[in-house]
């Protein structure tokens, strides 16, 4: 008998839908013009099938929505928090909890509170938010990432690890006392959403408990890297993902989250210590700048919904249909002989704009012109992961990274396979012509976070 193959599928039924606006050639260019050729700066109205990111953009379950109704909007002390924290401590494993409006809300105060001016972070690539809070509070970033996760054709399972050597040679040129933490991000989105494995964190527990430096964890996209233990670290097969989650936890001292990835909510996050000092002066620090430590500038609602979200997100079910989607779309892209990073990671595809435009110079923007002529071709909306997005150094200069990448991420529980269809059709139309495609020049630029505001012109 023929073996049949057993397809992934998704572990729900659309309730509602929500109708899209298809747009012509001649509006799209005029909508991308007025944009400055930055997708960041589209109506979200003139997109038809929005991949910018997965953040705050995954689809919601009744049993959220019905959370949503359950929200207790005292300024103190809400029932939901409550909730948020006991689930917090039961599937993540973290101690003492404080709620902030999104991710960026717990780097600002966990950078405040352990970093002083002059230390090193050493982390599993940067991220942008992330690096820009370190360096705010005086910090600098080093990243110690293996070389692996810089080359987009390398296949190597987890790209997300950390080369203990890089970070050896940080702690004997600087002391561990100049280093307050490792930052190590699970599914490392500018790498790709690569995971890192079980194996490394262990190691990497071993040599910081030696030198008396914590590690913080950016568990933003944990369920999704808990995944790729299961299928590929030995071992992890039969576990659960739920008890992969909590097993990368537990090597970790505190975590700030962008609940509104894994955890499926349009809005929060927060900051999750062991540490009571910590705690405390985080405890302090919350109502300076997100509110109240019982809400941490989210509404009752928002931390139901969260709450109820978390464990959605750790389901078997849940992670292989999230995840099989977007394997879906990238074996579809490589059909078509689209140039992306391998292997497929946990969030989206990652287009590598250099090996797909290799006429056109990173000073031209490869990512961003590549970004932009998707939106033409489809009114497929993605987001530049490149030399626009890595900004500048302290001193002023470019930072020119090694990848340069279009990111098409995919929202949780809210596109058919349909869509993903349509997606690389489109990618391999522009592919098609390729060679036609001209680079851009930059007309302005924001000090801080660029790639959010720039604007560009077709050279
Ligand atoms: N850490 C990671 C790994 C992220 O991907 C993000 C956000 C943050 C922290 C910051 O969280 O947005 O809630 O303040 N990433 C979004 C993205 C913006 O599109 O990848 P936030």
């Amino acid at each position: 008998m023929k073996k049949i193959k057993q397809s992934w599928a998704e572990p729900y039924k659309i309730k509602m839908v929500e109708l899209l606006k298809m747009t012509t050639a001649s509006q799209r260019q005029k909508a991308m013009k007025e944009a400055g050729y930055n997708t960041f700066l589209l109506k979200s109205e003139d997109v038809y099938i929005d991949l910018l990111t997965d953040s705050g953009t995954s689809a919601m379950s009744d049993r959220q929505w019905a959370g949503m109704m359950m929200g207790d909007e005292a300024y103190a002390g809400s029932r939901n928090f409550y909730h948020l924290e006991e689930v917090v401590k039961n599937i993540y494993g973290y101690k003492y909890l404080i709620p902030t409006h999104q991710g960026r809300g717990a780097e600002n105060i966990l950078s405040k509170i352990l970093i002083k001016k002059g230390d090193i972070i050493p982390g599993n690539m940067y991220f942008t938010t992330t690096r820009l809070h370190q360096e705010l509070a005086g910090g600098k970033f080093e990243d110690i990432i293996i070389d692996e996760a810089h080359d987009p054709e390398n296949e190597f399972p987890f790209k997300g690890n950390v080369d203990l050597n890089k970070l050896e040679k940080l702690v004997k040129k600087y002391g561990a006392e100049k280093i307050p933490y490792v930052s190590i991000a699970t599914s490392v989105n500018m790498a790709g959403g690569q995971p890192i494995s079980i194996k490394n964190l262990k190691e990497l527990r071993a040599f910081t408990k030696k030198h008396g430096i914590r590690i913080i964890h950016d568990m933003t996209r944990v369920a999704e890297n808990a995944y790729f233990i299961q299928q590929r670290e030995k071992g992890f097969e039969k576990k659960s993902i739920a008890a992969i989650v909590k097993e990368i936890c537990s090597y970790t001292d505190g975590a700030t989250m962008s609940a509104k990835k894994d955890a499926l909510v349009n809005i929060g996050g927060f900051l999750a210590v062991n540490d009571w000092d910590v705690f405390e002066e985080a405890r302090n620090m919350v109502v300076v700048y997100e509110g109240l430590h019982t809400y941490g500038g989210l509404a009752g609602r928002d931390m139901e919904a969260m709450a109820i979200g978390i464990g959605e997100s750790v389901s078997d079910e849940h992670i292989k249909a999230r995840v099989g989607q977007v394997i879906y779309l990238g074996e579809k892209m490589i059909g078509y002989d689209v140039p992306i990073v391998k292997p497929i990671g946990g969030h989206g595809i990652f287009v590598d704009a250099k090996k797909f435009l290799p006429h056109i110079p990173q000073e031209n923007f490869p990512a961003q012109t590549l970004a932009s002529e998707i939106y033409l071709d489809s009114g497929v909306r993605t987001m530049e992961r490149g030399v626009v997005s890595a900004g500048r150094k302290a001193n002023g200069e470019n930072y020119f990274p090694k990848l340069e990448l279009v990111r098409f991420t995919i929202p949780r529980r809210v596109y058919t396979q349909a869509h993903m269809d349509v997606i690389a059709e489109s990618a391999a139309r522009v592919y098609d012509r390729r060679n036609k495609i001209r680079g851009m020049k930059m007309i302005y630029e924001p000090k801080y976070l660029r790639f959010f505001q720039a604007r560009f012109e077709k050279l």
